[in-house]
């Protein structure tokens, strides 16, 4: 397995461009499930859970094809409705594949995800939804089955708002029977994004983007070309990474007016921040300034932004209070970062950090994605030389991260262990 060695002490300078969204890609490449013909789409950042999601729909029977950065799928011999154990274990997200397969073959049969690192991430509100829709749904064997002669629009409510839950009941119902409105839905831009691609498709969708979504089901959809927007949790980290060095960093290619909340709490630290186009230019304190942050769905503050920035209060000059609304368990990167040196008390979904004015390097153990990548960040701020293991969480989800921070002048790399 890999590690990743970086040397702490230096201040970021440069320009880094933001790749495709992850969260965006996945629902938005499931989505070619839903017509016949090949569906084209740029910016699709080089991931490993893009990868998985590339086996997926070959293993549904569609074919794929991938030049640099594009992606093809052509959907017309699906021929399986089932998304079997061995891939959605690797990628939770495959249960995205669950309303559009109903969708399309009126039958699917997917894997349960089960939980992960960061808590028990049940999937209730997406089969609710489909129910909702006609569906009658079984488990058996540790798989959801889902049937439906015909899907029929309806009224659904989430409990809660859920981003994937959203998606899969807005893939399926843009082919079902008349309206269906979502209420409490998720607003996040990858919502929104995925809304475009299919009403580009020929879906008829309104509101996708605030907490009412509307959609008129249509008999059939057409291939698209379409562009994934830029990666925000991707530019949020490279902030970050901006603020605790002390650096100058100009993000390119990236969407400043989805980082809103991102922005607003940097500055907050002391960071100068100015946004021109779709570049911002960051500029980070001598010291990082103490802020309070609580997670909430979008507008608020990202659950996928919570460890990097917990990196930044273990430097700030104060106490900061992190509370995690989203995930009952996402402070597992905690611990590793009291390794470091960092002071912080956690007692249920609230953290207390106390700043240190300096982290030492350890050896420490990568837990998740997001908390990956705050151990780079506490990399980047601390003493000496830090060690990171099990870094194939990062490769499902941050393109070329070692390259980018190299090329702002980091001391770092990965080694085979
Ligand atoms: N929830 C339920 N029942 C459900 C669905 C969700 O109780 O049926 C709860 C969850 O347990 C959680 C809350 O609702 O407490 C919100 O979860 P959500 O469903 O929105 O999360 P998700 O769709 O599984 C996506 C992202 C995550 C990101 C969250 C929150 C994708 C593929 N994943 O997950 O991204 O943290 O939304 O913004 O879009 C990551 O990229 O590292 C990542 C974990």
């Amino acid at each position: 397995m890999d590690k990743i060695i970086v040397k702490g002490g230096h201040r970021l300078c440069g320009n880094v461009k933001i790749s495709g969204a992850k969260n965006a890609a996945l629902p938005i490449i499931i989505a070619s499930l839903l017509n016949d013909g090949w569906n084209t789409f740029h910016n699709v950042p080089q991931l490993m859970d893009i990868e998985s999601t590339k086996l997926l729909l070959e293993n549904l029977g569609a074919q794929v094809e991938t030049s640099g950065h594009t992606v093809r799928v052509n959907a017309a011999g699906l021929s399986r409705h089932e998304a079997p154990y061995d891939l959605v274990r690797k990628m939770r997200a495959s249960i995205l594949v669950l309303g559009p397969l109903l969708a399309r073959l009126k039958k699917t049969r997917v894997s349960l995800p089960g939980g992960c690192a960061i808590g028990a991430r049940p999937i209730n509100l997406h089969l609710k939804g489909l129910e909702h829709l006609g569906a009658k749904i079984g488990l058996e064997h540790g798989y959801v089955e889902a049937a439906a002669q015909e899907l029929i629009g309806n009224e659904i409510y989430f409990d809660m708002p859920s981003v994937t839950g959203t998606e899969n009941l807005m893939m399926a119902a843009v082919l079902a029977k008349g309206e269906t409105v979502l209420r409490n839905a998720a607003r996040e831009p990858e919502i929104t994004a995925l809304a475009q691609v299919l009403c580009m498709m020929g879906a008829k969708i309104k509101g996708a983007g605030t907490s009412i979504i509307t959609i008129y089901g249509v008999d059939s959809l057409a291939p698209v070309t379409a562009t994934i927007i830029p990666d925000r949790i991707e530019a949020g980290t490279f902030m970050a990474a901006a603020a605790i060095t002390g650096g100058d960093v100009t993000l390119t290619d990236c969407r400043p007016d989805h980082v809103g909340g991102i922005i607003h709490k940097l500055k907050m630290t002391g960071a100068d921040i100015t946004v021109s186009g779709n570049t911002i230019h960051i500029v980070g304190p001598e010291r990082i300034g103490s802020v309070d942050l609580k997670t909430l769905p979008y507008p608020g503050f990202p659950t996928d932004m919570q460890a990097q920035f917990m990196v930044l209060m273990s430097v700030a000059r104060g106490l900061s209070i992190i509370s995690e609304t989203i995930f009952e368990n996402r402070f597992i990167h905690v611990s590793e970062l009291r390794r470091m040196g960092a002071d912080i008390t956690v007692s249920g979904n609230t953290a207390m950090v106390k700043g240190v004015p300096l982290l030492s390097g350890a050896p420490v153990m990568a837990t998740d994605l997001r908390a990956s990548a705050s151990l780079i960040l506490a990399g980047l701020a601390a003493a000496n030389t830090t060690e990171i293991n099990r870094v194939y969480h990062l490769d499902r989800g941050y393109e070329a991260l070692v390259e980018k921070f190299s090329g702002l002048g980091a001391n770092i790399r990965r080694v085979k262990n």
